[in-house]
């Protein structure tokens, strides 16, 4: 359903030169001292199928949102295509690509990213208002969405009368509103405490299953990607070290990064 063909991403002022260092298998490090330009992914390839929960994980700046941002259509990769529905996100028009965003795709972030001005109940229709001009939250009806999120009763409330929790549920609320197929998920539970990280855990396993989302979930931590990945890739400076089940990958690490990851 999703589909990453040898997708490299180069940021700076001559992508066409790093491309040919690559095509001629110049090592990272090398390239990387050329000044101004940087491998934000490199030869990336891999595929999602339909209701399949992917986690990436990877050190800092090792590409994890760069390809969240490839596939949402926010950059452009250097060279190679992601495909949705065996559709190139290349060729969309930006009509196109407005529709993927608006219908297709939700976005959950690490701390939340509410409104802070707009209640519970807005800030969840806030993807239906973008999709719809004429939406009115008066005549929504809430109940299902907040319950699914165990969030009924606080629709009133501000983000700021929240726990961070309870944030993350309006975040992960938001997305699940407007009907998308693919969420992805960008260390949306990084800056909660471990009990609440695992009842979002949960929470999303189960919504999951029953909602049959497509999920790449970006995660540091190990356990979170184990219990919610059915695959796991991991990357290192843009380059894809190791790809598989998780519970291969703890049995055969491949090296002493993904030994070092897996701690
Ligand atoms: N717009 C940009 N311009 C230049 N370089 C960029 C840009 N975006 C990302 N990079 C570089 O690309 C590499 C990958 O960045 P990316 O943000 O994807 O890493 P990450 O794995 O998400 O890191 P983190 O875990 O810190 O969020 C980094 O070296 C980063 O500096
Ligand atoms: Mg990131």
């Amino acid at each position: 359903m999703i589909e990453f063909a040898n997708i490299t991403k180069i940021f700076g002022p001559n992508p066409q030169l790093i491309m040919n260092m690559i095509n001629d298998g110049v090592d990272n490090a090398v390239i990387n001292k050329n000044k101004g330009n940087t491998i934000g992914l490199r030869e990336v390839s891999f595929k999602l199928n339909e209701g399949e929960i992917l986690t990436i994980m990877g050190l800092s700046g090792s590409g994890k949102s760069t390809l969240l941002k490839i596939v949402n259509g926010l950059i452009h990769p250097t060279f190679g295509y992601v495909s949705l529905y065996n559709k190139k996100i290349d060729n969309l028009s930006s009509r196109e690509i407005r529709e993927l965003r608006l219908r297709s795709i939700s976005m959950v972030f690490q701390g939340h990213a509410l409104f802070p001005h707009r209640n519970v109940m807005k800030n969840i229709s806030f993807g239906l208002e973008l999709q719809d001009s004429s939406f009115n939250y008066r005549s929504y009806n809430f109940d299902q969405i907040l319950d699914q999120v165990g969030l009924s009763g606080f629709e009133e409330y501000y983000p700021h009368q929240l726990s961070g929790g309870m944030q993350q549920r309006v975040g992960l609320a938001r997305a699940l509103a407007t009907g998308a197929p693919i969420l992805l998920m960008d260390e949306p539970f990084s800056s909660l405490d471990s009990l609440t990280r695992r009842e979002m855990q949960d929470l999303l396993i189960s919504l999951q299953k029953r909602l049959n989302k497509t999920i790449i979930f970006v995660t540091h931590d190990f356990p979170e990607a184990l219990k919610l990945g059915h695959n796991m890739v991991i990357l290192r400076d843009g380059e894809i070290v190791q790809q598989g089940k998780g519970k291969e990958i703890v049995k055969n690490p491949i090296d002493d990064y993904v030994r070092e990851i897996l701690k």
